[in-house]
């Protein structure tokens, strides 16, 4: 903590003397517990004092959950769990982290991951070091997984908006009396599933934020279950003639690699444009005689596997059902794995089918995936165009790594292009209230090859957060959308090293439709990007 309160400027120590908590803070917090009793449906199960520095055990995690066991917590804050009933059969459990130092009255929501079901207590760590009194929730139900849903459409219809909605109404009135002073201004930020979170707010209830920050987001939920159902389809499982092991995969990964890196100029690991890369697998296939083991080739059915796994998924009347995978990002992905897909697996299990013994390879299907999107329980597709949100005057900032091997980065592109023609509104329009960032190098939601760190959900923990300036990336640049008026044209990317938290890179990624452009010199400093 010392060291980096020595890297901070005098300026933010100035601030931070000043926002000493007082005893009446601190005693005001802990009898919220008693004093706060908004209505029926809501609980106060807890609420303390936190002095920065604690380290807080997550009373909920659950082992499905990847957020660890204990968060040690960077700001003096008030925590506050409510639980909040959302039907006779449902409800959500929430925490409130509301810090001394509140800057400018700002309220943030973060959203969930997956089938989520856990808090976010990482984000909220340093989201509340920000100086926003933040609000996560674990969307309805206890851990990464369906089960819970299994007979209880009440969790069902949590998972698809009214969590998110719940929690976001009960956190603002939370907030707003523990302060005894109104919100200014409220923000939203997610990514995966938390970015269709975000895409559900902007589309049907907008008013709830004034900026909207929505990550790689798994919306078109439906068809995105179905192409991962497709991917097992297709590749198959150990022992089939089309299955590659993960060591093969690999190599198609460096294949790809050699083939596309290229195209933009500059041969730097990452792939700045991957929806022009075409991958081509038979490049890899043995020739008479050879085989893997002799000479790490695939044979034609492998290859025959592969072209068509990069292939758009297809409908049976030729509609898309869903975009093509990502090439360049085959290997930070489990779709490749050998199992039915896990996520679509309980969803079908225990969303629609409400039956634990339902069997993937006996059922699924193009029809099936069809079916499914029909069926589409509580509109959890999530693919209605943002003409509620245009009327607020809201913002919504997407943007979606383009190394992404769990949700292909071209859905976004997709969700773009599919609200311009159903809205009838140019690029230039929809950038008065929505701008879509593609990250070349970013894996899904953190990590990758590329400047992936862009102060989003899910980086923050994953470095020394705290070292690194928060100016440019996508949570700061909305705010400054929101509050000055200036709207993002581009942002600041860097590519930081995971185990040493060292900056190796940064960039500026460019606003879509613009592209990341390499204009000569050093591949590693931005100067030698444009956006064009
Ligand atoms: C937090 O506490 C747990 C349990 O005592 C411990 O295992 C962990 O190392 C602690 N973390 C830090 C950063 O002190
Ligand atoms: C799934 O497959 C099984 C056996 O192949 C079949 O009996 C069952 O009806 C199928 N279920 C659905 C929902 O299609
Ligand atoms: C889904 O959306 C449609 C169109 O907005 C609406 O009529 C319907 O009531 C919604 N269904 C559910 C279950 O929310």
């Amino acid at each position: 903590m010392k060291s980096v309160i020595l890297t901070w400027t005098a300026s933010v120590l100035f601030s931070l003397a000043a926002a000493a908590p007082s005893a009446g803070f601190e005693q005001q917090c802990a009898r919220l517990a008693q004093s706060y009793s908004p209505d029926a449906q809501t609980k106060v199960l807890l609420s303390e004092f936190v002095p920065a520095g604690t380290n807080l055990t997550n009373p909920d995690n659950h082992p499905s959950c990847q957020t660890k066991p204990f968060t040690v917590t960077l700001a003096d804050m008030c925590r506050l769990r409510l639980k909040v009933a959302t039907s006779d059969t449902s409800g959500l459990e929430m925490e409130a982290w509301m810090p001394v130092d509140w800057k400018e009255n700002r309220y943030l929501v973060l959203g969930n991951g997956g089938l989520g079901g856990c808090i976010a207590y990482p984000d909220m760590t340093f989201t509340t070091w920000l100086g926003f009194a933040t609000v996560a929730h674990n969307n309805g139900h206890l851990g990464d997984t369906a089960k819970p849903m299994l007979n209880n459409p009440g969790v069902v219809e949590d998972y698809a908006y009214r969590a998110i909605k719940t929690a976001t109404k009960s956190g603002k009135k939370a907030v707003s009396h523990f302060y005894k002073s109104p919100l200014k201004k409220s923000y939203y930020m997610g990514c995966s599933s938390g970015g269709r979170q975000g895409l559900k707010a902007a589309q049907d209830f907008p008013e709830e934020f004034d900026g909207i920050v929505a990550g790689a987001p798994a919306n078109d939920f439906n068809n995105l279950f179905s192409i991962t159902g497709n991917y097992h389809k297709i590749m198959g499982k150990p022992g089939d003639a089309t299955y590659l092991s993960q060591e093969q995969w690999t190599a198609i990964r460096d294949l790809i690699i050699k083939q596309c890196d290229g195209l933009d100029g500059v041969v730097d690991g990452v792939i700045e444009e991957p929806r022009i890369c075409n991958p081509r697998p038979e490049a890899m296939m043995c020739a008479a005689g050879q085989t893997w083991k002799s000479h790490k080739c695939i044979t034609a059915t492998q290859a025959s596997a592969v072209r068509k796994f990069f292939e758009p998924f297809y409908g049976s009347d030729g509609n898309l059902i869903y975009p093509r995978f990502d090439p360049g990002a085959e290997v930070t992905t489990d779709v490749t794995g050998g199992e039915s897909p896990q996520f679509a697996t309980e969803w079908y299990k225990y969303a629609v089918f409400n039956d634990p013994n339902w069997d993937f390879d006996s059922n699924f299907s193009v029809a099936f995936a069809e079916e499914m999107n029909r069926i589409d329980l509580y509109n959890v597709s999530t693919w209605k165009d943002l003409t509620a949100l245009k009327k607020t005057g809201h913002k919504l900032l997407t943007y979606h790594g383009l190394q992404d091997g769990l949700i292909s980065s071209e859905n976004s592109y997709r969700y773009y292009e599919h609200v311009s023609r159903s809205m009838s509104l140019t690029s230039s329009e929809l950038d008065e209230f929505y701008r879509y960032f593609p990250i070349p190098g970013q894996s899904h939601c953190h990590s990758g090859d590329g400047n992936w760190f862009i102060g989003a959900t899910s980086q923050f923990a994953r470095t020394k957060a705290t070292e690194i300036p928060t100016e440019g990336g996508v949570l700061m640049s909305m705010v400054k959308w929101v509050e000055e008026g200036v709207a993002p044209e581009r942002i600041l990317g860097r590519n930081i090293d995971l185990a040493t938290s060292v900056e190796k890179s940064s960039k500026e990624h460019c606003k879509w439709p613009l592209k990341n452009v390499y204009l000569g010199g050093d591949a590693n400093v931005k100067e030698s990007w444009g956006c064009q």
